[in-house]
């Protein structure tokens, strides 16, 4: 069993340079953050194609219009973790993300269960996309304060800008449901008229 350590509490905010000196990769920590830069690599890249579908898919022109917008921020958080690699001196690489993998799929079942032109199917598509959101929201907020830990002020800076994004697309996904989609889809009769 591993040794329990005393946390110490010693604040990387103060000084921000708690390992500088040590090249990229080489503590634990630094391997344990190159392991999750190829996660949310393989994540952000699967969503650029995966928000396009769901886009595709929605009912109102709002919901696309939200999405739409995402997308271009999905492609530039792709290109923040591309230079997040290239400030560590890696090479960008990509590892399966079991996790997003799975909340895609979940995704694409609600699209395939409700029906096409319906709100019910946008209210889906919101549980689905929030649900990836906060997934994105809980993997940055790490990263930024992993990189703060490390000394990696540029990337923390970096992954700030995304997280921002995540935590505005989460909001406006909340501000669409609640401004009439919810209310509209709670009309909606169970089975279409035939
Ligand atoms: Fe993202
Ligand atoms: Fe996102």
């Amino acid at each position: 069993m591993a040794q329990t350590k005393s946390s110490g509490r010693r604040s990387a905010k103060s000084n921000g340079q708690t390992s500088a000196g040590t090249a990229a990769g080489n503590t634990q920590l630094e391997k344990f953050f190159g392991d999750s830069l190829k996660d949310i690599y393989w994540a952000e890249k699967h969503l650029v194609k995966a928000l396009g579908k769901m886009q595709k898919a929605a009912t109102t022109e709002e919901l696309q219009a939200a999405i739409g917008e995402h997308i271009t921020q999905t492609q530039e958080h792709v290109s923040r973790v591309e230079q997040a690699f290239e400030i560590l001196g890696k090479k960008p690489q990509a590892k399966k993300c079991e996790a997003m993998e799975g909340l895609v799929k979940e995704g694409e079942s609600i699209v395939e269960e409700t029906e096409d032109g319906s709100m019910t199917r946008d209210v889906g598509i919101i549980v689905a996309a929030q649900k990836v959101e906060h997934y994105e929201i809980a993997t940055y907020g790490s990263l930024v304060q992993l990189a703060k830990t490390m000394g990696q002020n540029e990337v923390a800076d970096l992954f700030a800008q995304t997280l921002e994004e995540e935590k505005q697309t989460d909001q406006n996904l909340t501000d669409i449901a609640e401004n009439n989609i919810n209310w509209e889809a709670e009309q909606e009769p169970a089975e279409a008229e035939q």
